[in-house]
């Protein structure tokens, strides 16, 4: 987990800001009456004004480190890390650390495929940092909620209740292996015309070139893989770096990438295929028309 320097700044000032304010989860009444008046449009049903006020401030609140359940949710969870959540990385604007009204559109829709209203009780969400003893999942961030009485658990847990009834569970999206091996991998070194290939300067990450007059082997399919996916959002293609670097600008991808554009429309045949390969859609080693390749040879 890359986890670098301006991100801890940017989390010590967080701190900094809201220990100055002193600032107390903001009741969740204001909250749910202010939202039942529009109608819930959202991913199962659920409140966002409350998300918004009381449970997103939950995952920046700094917790006096930045080591296991010392450090803020934000410090490991950040779309860029990969771990589930997929946080927004924070806006820093002078000495304000927050997150934008899109940023926290995009922050509930994630952190709503964690949840399920039908019984909040077993959300991954709440499960996660709730201690094992007390019913809690194993988790890589540590132990953050001895048990079930904990204020962050029992707000959390009243937000997921204004979920609608009949949602349950979002499956995780399954990123295949053995569809990048086959039919994803050989585009790194398959350029497009007047362009240069990905693995002329991605190959010590993601896109190394394969062996000559042969295919990758599967250990080095694997760390390409390995790589790859901490750009890609499993689930998510828009907030999945890998698709959004080499999209055009003017087709809503990324405004900067030295390595120039391989995809002008979202509708380009070849970024759909990859699309449903990130949605989970699309596994095994039969590749979509858009996705075949001759070169490197197979044996
Ligand atoms: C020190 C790093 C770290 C911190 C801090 C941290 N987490 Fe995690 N969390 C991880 C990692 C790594 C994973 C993925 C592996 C795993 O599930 O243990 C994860 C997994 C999760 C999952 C998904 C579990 C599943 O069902 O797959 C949830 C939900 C979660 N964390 C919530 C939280 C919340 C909420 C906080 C703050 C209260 C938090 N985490 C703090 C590192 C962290
Ligand atoms: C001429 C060199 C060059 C080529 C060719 C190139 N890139 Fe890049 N790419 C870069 C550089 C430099 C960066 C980091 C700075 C930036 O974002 O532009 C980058 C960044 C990226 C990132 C974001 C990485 C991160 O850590 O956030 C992705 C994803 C990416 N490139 C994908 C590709 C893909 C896919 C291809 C082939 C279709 C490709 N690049 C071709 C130079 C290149």
């Amino acid at each position: 987990m890359k986890i670098t320097s301006f991100k801890l700044a940017m989390l010590t000032a967080a701190g900094l800001i809201l220990a100055s304010c002193g600032q107390e989860a903001p009741s969740p009444q204001s909250a749910l009456s202010e939202a039942s008046i529009s109608v819930p449009d959202t991913p199962k049903g659920l409140d966002y004004a409350f998300y918004k006020e009381a449970i997103e401030p939950i995952f920046i609140r700094p917790r006096g480190g930045y080591i296991g359940s010392d450090a803020a949710c934000v410090a490991c969870h950040t779309s860029q890390a990969n771990a589930p959540l997929g946080l927004q990385p924070p806006t820093l604007e002078g000495d304000r650390v927050f997150w934008t009204e899109a940023q926290s559109r995009q922050n509930f829709e994630n952190v709503a495929m964690l949840v399920n209203p039908s019984d909040p009780d077993r959300s991954r969400l709440l499960m996660a940092p709730l201690a094992p003893a007390a019913g809690g999942a194993r988790h890589s961030g540590g132990i953050f909620w001895d048990n079930n009485n904990h204020s962050e658990y029992r707000l959390i847990a009243e937000w997921i209740a204004s979920g609608s009834d009949s949602a349950g569970t979002s499956e995780v999206a399954e990123v295949d292996f053995d569809f990048f091996r086959s039919c994803v991998q050989p585009i790194f070194v398959n350029p497009i015309e007047n362009a240069m290939p990905c693995a002329e300067c991605h190959g010590g990450e993601f896109a190394v070139e394969p062996p000559a007059n042969a295919y990758w082997t599967e250990e080095q399919s694997r760390q390409a893989y390995e790589d790859l996916v901490y750009l890609i959002d499993p689930g998510r293609p828009d907030s999945s770096r890998f698709l959004h670097k080499p999209l055009h600008p003017n087709a809503g991808g990324d405004l900067m990438h030295n390595g120039g554009r391989r995809w002008f429309s979202k509708d380009d045949p070849e970024r759909r295929a990859l699309e449903d390969w990130v949605k989970g859609d699309a596994s095994g080693s039969q590749c979509p028309p858009a996705l075949q390749f001759d070169f490197p040879p197979r044996s």
